[in-house]
């Protein structure tokens, strides 16, 4: 089958492409707010884009009816600073649970029942469950094209300050990320876990 995504017109019940560019790591993004509140939220429109220095990218679309944008971008816009939690299998409950729409002020984290453990270098808190985080400083927002004016799209790119890694996951000097079965996100309503890799060098 061949369909422009501008028409649409793929003739199935739902529209396949993020069911084809897979599997897409979920950035579980932990902010807070320029009052302090605390939020927690996960995105899998989110990669490492390069290394030294390392840059990530989210990208958060669209809007809450009382807010002109995600908190999750407010807050890096208004505080500058972000950490990545690592979304695993243990935490796939409480990581689908802080995708609710809650209020500005709620504070995910802990209504998730997960442990806020301060940053080094940043001031939000990261998620103690998760075995890797990485604090993150804003460095710029790239407005994305947007077919309804009232849904804004943005991809925010952030710099890699500080990375925590929990020690059980090094292996003869090596992470083994099978250790923390990180998910990640298909099409519809369809996670992957890896809990199985395999090796290949370069010609
Ligand atoms: C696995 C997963 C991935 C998600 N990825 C995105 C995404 O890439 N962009 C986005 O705008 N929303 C995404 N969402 C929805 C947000 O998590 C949701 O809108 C959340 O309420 C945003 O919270 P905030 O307003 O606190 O930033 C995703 C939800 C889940 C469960």
């Amino acid at each position: 089958m061949y369909y422009d995504p501008r028409a649409g017109d793929h003739g199935l019940a739902f529209d396949p492409l993020k069911a084809l560019v897979v599997p897409r790591p979920i950035g579980w993004i932990s902010t807070v707010s320029a009052a302090g509140n605390v939020n927690l939220a996960p995105f899998s429109f989110f990669n490492l884009l390069s290394e030294d220095p390392a840059m990530v990218c989210v990208a958060p679309g669209g809007r809450k009816p009382d807010r002109p944008m995600k908190d999750t971008r407010a807050n890096i816009e208004a505080t500058g600073e972000f950490v990545v939690n690592l979304a695993t299998w243990d935490l796939r409950d409480a990581m689908n649970a802080t995708s609710a729409a809650l209020p500005a002020e709620t504070d995910e984290l802990a209504a998730a029942g997960l442990t806020a453990v301060a940053a080094r270098q940043v001031r939000p808190p990261w998620v103690g469950e998760s075995p890797v985080q990485l604090e993150c400083r804003h460095w710029r927002t790239v407005e994305l094209p947007s077919r309804d004016p009232d849904q804004p799209k943005a991809a925010l790119f952030g710099e890699v300050i500080g990375v925590h890694v929990d020690d059980r996951l090094i292996v003869g000097g090596r992470v083994d990320i099978t250790r923390a079965r990180p998910i990640a996100r298909l099409g519809y309503a369809l996670y992957a876990v890896i809990d199985h890799t395999f090796h290949m060098r370069r010609p």
